[in-house]
Protein backbone atom coordinates (compact mmCIF):
# COMPACT_ATOMS: atom_id res chain seq x y z
CA UNK A 1 0.00 0.00 0.00
CA UNK A 2 1.36 3.38 -0.81
CA UNK A 3 0.60 6.45 1.37
CA UNK A 4 -0.02 9.78 0.84
CA UNK A 5 -0.59 12.93 3.34
CA UNK A 6 -2.14 16.02 2.18
CA UNK A 7 -0.63 19.67 3.46
CA UNK A 8 -3.99 22.29 2.66
CA UNK A 9 -4.53 25.36 4.28
CA UNK A 10 -7.51 26.34 2.78
CA UNK A 11 -10.88 25.52 1.10
CA UNK A 12 -9.62 21.57 0.48
CA UNK A 13 -11.18 21.15 -2.76
CA UNK A 14 -8.56 19.62 -4.42
CA UNK A 15 -7.56 17.35 -1.86
CA UNK A 16 -11.50 16.51 -1.32
CA UNK A 17 -11.05 14.87 -5.22
CA UNK A 18 -7.68 12.92 -3.97
CA UNK A 19 -9.47 11.64 -1.54
CA UNK A 20 -12.14 10.56 -3.86
CA UNK A 21 -10.18 9.67 -6.69
CA UNK A 22 -8.46 6.98 -4.57
CA UNK A 23 -10.94 6.26 -2.01
CA UNK A 24 -11.92 2.84 -3.40
CA UNK A 25 -8.39 1.61 -4.18
CA UNK A 26 -6.64 -1.19 -2.56
CA UNK A 27 -2.90 -0.05 -3.23
CA UNK A 28 -2.61 3.58 -2.59
CA UNK A 29 -4.62 5.92 0.32
CA UNK A 30 -4.71 9.04 1.47
CA UNK A 31 -3.89 8.18 4.89
CA UNK A 32 -3.78 12.12 7.06
CA UNK A 33 -4.26 15.76 5.78
CA UNK A 34 -2.20 18.19 7.58
CA UNK A 35 -3.21 21.65 7.81
CA UNK A 36 -2.04 25.06 9.40
CA UNK A 37 -5.32 26.62 9.51
CA UNK A 38 -7.91 25.55 12.16
CA UNK A 39 -10.77 27.68 10.24
CA UNK A 40 -9.53 25.92 6.96
CA UNK A 41 -12.67 24.23 4.93
CA UNK A 42 -10.52 21.36 4.18
CA UNK A 43 -11.70 20.00 7.84
CA UNK A 44 -14.66 19.50 7.38
CA UNK A 45 -13.96 18.18 4.00
CA UNK A 46 -11.96 15.61 5.73
CA UNK A 47 -14.27 14.97 8.30
CA UNK A 48 -16.69 13.89 5.79
CA UNK A 49 -14.46 11.70 4.43
CA UNK A 50 -13.18 10.24 7.36
CA UNK A 51 -9.31 11.11 6.76
CA UNK A 52 -7.79 11.81 9.90
CA UNK A 53 -6.38 15.36 10.27
CA UNK A 54 -3.19 17.01 12.19
CA UNK A 55 -3.02 20.34 12.91
CA UNK A 56 -0.07 22.39 13.46
CA UNK A 57 1.29 25.44 14.02
CA UNK A 58 3.99 27.38 12.54
CA UNK A 59 6.05 26.96 15.88
CA UNK A 60 5.85 23.09 15.51
CA UNK A 61 6.34 23.24 11.31
CA UNK A 62 9.52 25.12 11.98
CA UNK A 63 11.21 24.57 14.85
CA UNK A 64 10.35 21.27 15.82
CA UNK A 65 10.79 17.52 13.87
CA UNK A 66 7.32 16.90 14.66
CA UNK A 67 5.74 17.19 11.44
CA UNK A 68 8.42 14.84 10.01
CA UNK A 69 7.89 12.48 12.49
CA UNK A 70 4.14 11.73 11.78
CA UNK A 71 5.19 11.16 8.08
CA UNK A 72 7.80 9.02 8.90
CA UNK A 73 5.60 6.77 11.67
CA UNK A 74 3.33 6.79 9.21
CA UNK A 75 4.70 5.26 6.59
CA UNK A 76 4.13 8.23 3.84
CA UNK A 77 5.44 7.32 0.62
CA UNK A 78 4.41 11.08 -1.35
CA UNK A 79 3.61 14.25 0.50
CA UNK A 80 0.85 15.85 -1.43
CA UNK A 81 0.66 20.23 -1.43
CA UNK A 82 -2.70 21.30 -2.28
CA UNK A 83 -3.09 24.91 -1.40
CA UNK A 84 -0.74 25.34 1.56
CA UNK A 85 0.20 28.15 2.28
CA UNK A 86 3.35 27.93 4.47
CA UNK A 87 7.45 27.64 2.75
CA UNK A 88 8.08 23.95 3.84
CA UNK A 89 11.50 24.18 5.62
CA UNK A 90 14.55 22.99 4.12
CA UNK A 91 14.66 19.62 6.53
CA UNK A 92 11.44 18.55 5.73
CA UNK A 93 12.48 18.85 1.80
CA UNK A 94 15.66 16.96 2.67
CA UNK A 95 13.62 14.26 3.94
CA UNK A 96 11.37 13.75 1.34
CA UNK A 97 13.47 14.05 -1.97
CA UNK A 98 11.57 14.40 -5.30
CA UNK A 99 8.10 13.08 -2.87
CA UNK A 100 6.85 15.96 -2.18
CA UNK A 101 4.88 17.82 -4.95
CA UNK A 102 2.88 21.14 -4.77
CA UNK A 103 0.86 22.42 -7.60
CA UNK A 104 0.50 26.10 -8.73
CA UNK A 105 -2.66 28.10 -10.63
CA UNK A 106 -0.55 29.16 -13.58
CA UNK A 107 2.23 29.05 -15.79
CA UNK A 108 5.08 28.60 -13.89
CA UNK A 109 8.28 30.09 -13.66
CA UNK A 110 5.31 33.16 -14.89
CA UNK A 111 3.09 34.51 -11.99
CA UNK A 112 5.07 32.31 -9.05
CA UNK A 113 6.97 33.18 -5.99
CA UNK A 114 6.06 34.83 -2.79
CA UNK A 115 2.63 36.33 -2.49
CA UNK A 116 1.60 34.71 -6.07
CA UNK A 117 -1.54 32.82 -4.29
CA UNK A 118 -4.95 32.05 -4.89
CA UNK A 119 -6.71 35.46 -6.44
CA UNK A 120 -3.33 37.51 -6.70
CA UNK A 121 -2.03 35.10 -9.45
CA UNK A 122 -5.28 35.00 -11.33
CA UNK A 123 -5.27 39.03 -11.05
CA UNK A 124 -1.86 39.04 -12.63
CA UNK A 125 -2.55 36.68 -15.33
CA UNK A 126 -5.78 38.83 -16.40
CA UNK A 127 -3.66 42.44 -15.75
CA UNK A 128 -0.61 41.20 -17.88
CA UNK A 129 -3.35 40.20 -20.49
CA UNK A 130 -1.94 36.80 -21.01
CA UNK A 131 -4.36 34.83 -23.90
CA UNK A 132 -3.63 31.81 -22.07
CA UNK A 133 -2.97 30.69 -18.35
CA UNK A 134 -2.73 27.29 -16.74
CA UNK A 135 -1.67 24.61 -14.31
CA UNK A 136 1.71 22.95 -12.67
CA UNK A 137 2.69 20.59 -10.57
CA UNK A 138 5.93 20.24 -9.61
CA UNK A 139 8.57 18.92 -6.89
CA UNK A 140 9.05 20.97 -3.86
CA UNK A 141 12.05 22.44 -3.24
CA UNK A 142 13.08 25.31 -0.59
CA UNK A 143 11.90 27.96 -2.53
CA UNK A 144 7.88 28.62 -3.47
CA UNK A 145 6.90 27.54 -6.56
CA UNK A 146 11.02 27.09 -8.12
CA UNK A 147 11.14 22.95 -7.89
CA UNK A 148 11.50 21.03 -11.06
CA UNK A 149 8.19 20.51 -13.24
CA UNK A 150 6.47 17.60 -13.85
CA UNK A 151 3.48 18.76 -15.35
CA UNK A 152 1.45 21.81 -17.13
CA UNK A 153 -2.01 22.15 -18.55
CA UNK A 154 -3.24 25.02 -20.55
CA UNK A 155 -6.73 26.46 -20.70
CA UNK A 156 -7.86 30.08 -22.43
CA UNK A 157 -8.67 33.37 -21.39
CA UNK A 158 -11.20 35.50 -23.16
CA UNK A 159 -10.63 39.21 -23.24
CA UNK A 160 -14.17 39.25 -21.01
CA UNK A 161 -12.68 36.71 -18.30
CA UNK A 162 -12.97 37.91 -14.97
CA UNK A 163 -10.75 37.00 -11.82
CA UNK A 164 -13.38 34.87 -11.06
CA UNK A 165 -13.92 33.10 -14.06
CA UNK A 166 -10.47 32.17 -14.35
CA UNK A 167 -10.13 30.98 -10.96
CA UNK A 168 -13.55 28.35 -12.23
CA UNK A 169 -11.18 27.23 -15.21
CA UNK A 170 -7.72 26.52 -13.27
CA UNK A 171 -9.95 24.45 -10.40
CA UNK A 172 -11.50 22.45 -13.27
CA UNK A 173 -7.55 22.05 -14.87
CA UNK A 174 -6.73 20.92 -11.20
CA UNK A 175 -9.38 18.25 -10.29
CA UNK A 176 -8.88 16.85 -13.50
CA UNK A 177 -5.22 16.37 -13.63
CA UNK A 178 -3.67 16.22 -10.05
CA UNK A 179 -5.53 12.44 -8.93
CA UNK A 180 -3.96 11.32 -12.10
CA UNK A 181 -0.66 12.65 -12.14
CA UNK A 182 -0.27 12.24 -8.65
CA UNK A 183 -0.96 8.31 -9.40
CA UNK A 184 1.96 7.99 -12.35
CA UNK A 185 4.31 9.64 -9.85
CA UNK A 186 3.64 7.15 -7.25
CA UNK A 187 3.81 4.42 -9.91
CA UNK A 188 7.47 5.62 -11.07
CA UNK A 189 8.44 5.48 -6.97
C1 LIG B 1 -5.43 25.95 -5.91
O1 LIG B 1 -5.74 26.83 -6.96
C2 LIG B 1 -3.97 25.61 -5.92
O2 LIG B 1 -3.39 25.66 -7.18
C3 LIG B 1 -3.38 26.69 -5.08
O3 LIG B 1 -4.34 26.94 -4.08
C4 LIG B 1 -5.63 26.61 -4.57
C5 LIG B 1 -6.23 25.68 -3.57
O4 LIG B 1 -7.58 25.43 -3.85
N1 LIG B 1 -2.07 26.30 -4.62
P1 LIG B 1 -8.40 24.37 -2.98
O5 LIG B 1 -8.21 24.74 -1.52
O6 LIG B 1 -7.85 23.02 -3.28
O7 LIG B 1 -9.81 24.53 -3.43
Amino acid sequence: MKRLAIFASGSGSNAEVICEYFAQRSDIEVSLIFTNNPMAGVIKRACRLQIPVVFFDQKTFYHTGKIQQILQNEGIDLVVLAGFMLLVPPSLVKAYPNKMVNIHPALLPKFGGKGMYGQFVHEAVINAKELQSGITIHFVNEHYDEGNIIFQATCDIQPTDTVGDLEKKIHALEHAHYPRVIEEILNKQ
